[in-house]
């Protein structure tokens, strides 16, 4: 039996305790985002016996194609949210506008934004998605949530978190004193503490973008890609490509293994596709309490002050060291050239092949 056995629950309430202030409105609100992801998970993991996998027919805010359990996952989000009961407001990333909460508690001080199901484009093949959250916390207690309460720049979450549906599940999450993450024993139905205080490398050695797009992207950060992919990098090895497409995956794996996700700007999308509110910025919280940094190239996510609900930005996040050398390189401070790719320098001779 494992001796220091921590469940997600016991977690929240000794955290609260060391906030006397504290009404007890913050746990309840991460115990019904860990009783949303537990029914998520269920039904994830039943998707191909259940009729769960394909499309609605239908098509969301952002244009895109919407899958039964990205539908499946926002409405049990938001039908568990608002039962928490202490909630001023939600905003979900396949809702066109903020979700109202009626008759809010008089403490209602919260808002929730998410997005339910990240990387829905794999659930049909079974491979990894998510679920990422972020909370702000209200300025005026008691009035209506409108959206310059949702509109606000990421140094301002009081938490952030995701939960990874994976070969087991995990939830993973920072309310600004470390990062948590906690696998769900699903025999007996509780997430237990797994990975205390996750620290992040401070330079890895993979990189994830999808590299489809190449041709789209501007050249800092083709120029940065080709350092990467060179045998001629002063540390010798090229780094190694992974890509999922979920970006909670992919965020998880280089969390723990260190190194860079990237999905830039491009000629095509000049805000890169993911969204500031519902992915950039909550990744962006917790990989700065892992440690490592998260820019839109030019300026850290946690700094952009929003405009507007579903908006996109480029994204740069893992390591930090990482990260500040792809903003090098964005900025045009460092260059990489055919000359560098074709300097023979470390390219062994023959003599040394045979
Ligand atoms: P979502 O499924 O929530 O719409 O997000 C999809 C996102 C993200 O998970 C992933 O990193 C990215 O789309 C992949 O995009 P590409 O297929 O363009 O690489
Ligand atoms: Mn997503
Ligand atoms: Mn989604």
């Amino acid at each position: 039996m494992n001796k220091t056995l921590t469940s997600l629950s016991r977690k929240i309430r000794e955290d609260e305790r060391r906030h006397p202030e504290a009404t007890g409105a913050f746990s309840n609100l991460l115990e019904h985002i860990a009783i949303a992801a537990k029914i998520i998970s269920r039904e994830v993991n039943k998707a191909g016996l259940v009729d769960l996998t394909g499309a609605t027919g239908e098509t969301n805010v952002q244009g895109e194609e919407v899958k039964k359990l990205d539908e499946y996952a926002n409405e049990t989000l938001i039908a568990v949210l608002r039962q928490s009961g202490y909630l001023a407001g939600l905003a979900s990333e396949e809702e066109e506008d903020v979700i109202s909460v009626e008759d809010p508690h008089p403490n209602s001080k919260y808002i929730v934004l998410f997005d339910p199901l990240d990387g829905s484009s794999n659930i049909d093949a079974n491979v990894s998605v998510g679920t990422i959250f972020s909370i702000l916390k209200k300025s005026r207690v008691s009035d209506k949530a409108e959206l310059e309460d949702f509109l606000r720049p990421g140094y301002e979450q009081v938490a952030a978190g995701y939960v990874v549906y994976g070969s087991s599940t995990m939830l993973v999450y920072t309310t600004g004193n470390g990062v948590h993450g906690f696998t769900l024993d699903a025999s007996i139905g509780e997430f237990l503490l797994s990975h205390p205080n996750i620290k992040t490398p401070e330079k890895g050695k993979i990189f994830s973008i999808n590299m489809g797009n190449l041709s789209r992207f501007d050249e800092g950060t083709s120029s940065y890609i080709k350092y990467l992919t060179s045998e001629n990098r002063a540390e010798g090895r090229p780094y190694t490509l992974r890509y999922i497409g979920s970006l909670v995956s992919d965020f998880h794996r280089n969390l723990l293994y260190g190194g860079i996700f990237m999905y830039p700007a491009d000629s095509n999308a000049t805000n890169g596709k993911l969204r500031l509110l519902y992915e950039a910025s909550p990744l962006a919280f917790i990989v700065e309490q892992a440690g490592g940094k998260a820019s839109t190239g030019f300026k850290d996510i946690l700094d952009v002050e929003p405009t507007e609900l579903h908006q996109r930005v480029p994204l740069f996040i893992g390591s930090r060291q990482d990260v500040e050398e792809a903003e090098a390189f964005v900025q045009g401070k460092l260059n990489f050239t055919e000359e560098d790719l074709n300097d023979s320098r470390l390219i062994p001779d023959d003599a040394e092949l045979q």
